[in-house]
């Protein structure tokens, strides 16, 4: 299922932003002005908020223990996170990003 989570404008560039869809919270990130990304925001280490974390090109780093993450493809790229996080499909149609979510 596709949802709208965001305007193109409500993202600045070179940072992630929580946003709620369906139940999950998403971290849409934005390393670049044209680029969109979307992983879960819990991190799979613990809780923690990744959209909180500091977003440097395609990482975002956990603002809890400090585990990178790749937000292509949602890697864990440092400890101490050793699983990945899941990433969503980001579509940008007319200023809006929409993702898909599993049915
Ligand atoms: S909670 Fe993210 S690295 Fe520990």
């Amino acid at each position: 299922m596709r949802f709208r989570i965001a305007s193109v404008s409500e993202v600045e560039v070179g940072r992630a932003v929580a946003v709620e869809v369906n139940g999950r919270r998403i971290a849409l990130c934005r390393p670049a002005p044209d680029e969109f990304y979307a992983i879960d925001d819990t991190c799979s280490h613990a809780l923690a908020s990744l959209s909180e974390g500091e977003l440097m090109e395609y990482e975002i780093e956990c603002p809890r223990h400090g585990a990178h993450f790749d937000i292509r493809t949602g890697e864990a790229l440092t400890l101490p996170a050793t699983k990945p996080v899941r990433t969503y499909r980001v579509a940008v149609d007319n200023g809006e990003i929409h993702i898909e979510l599993p049915d």
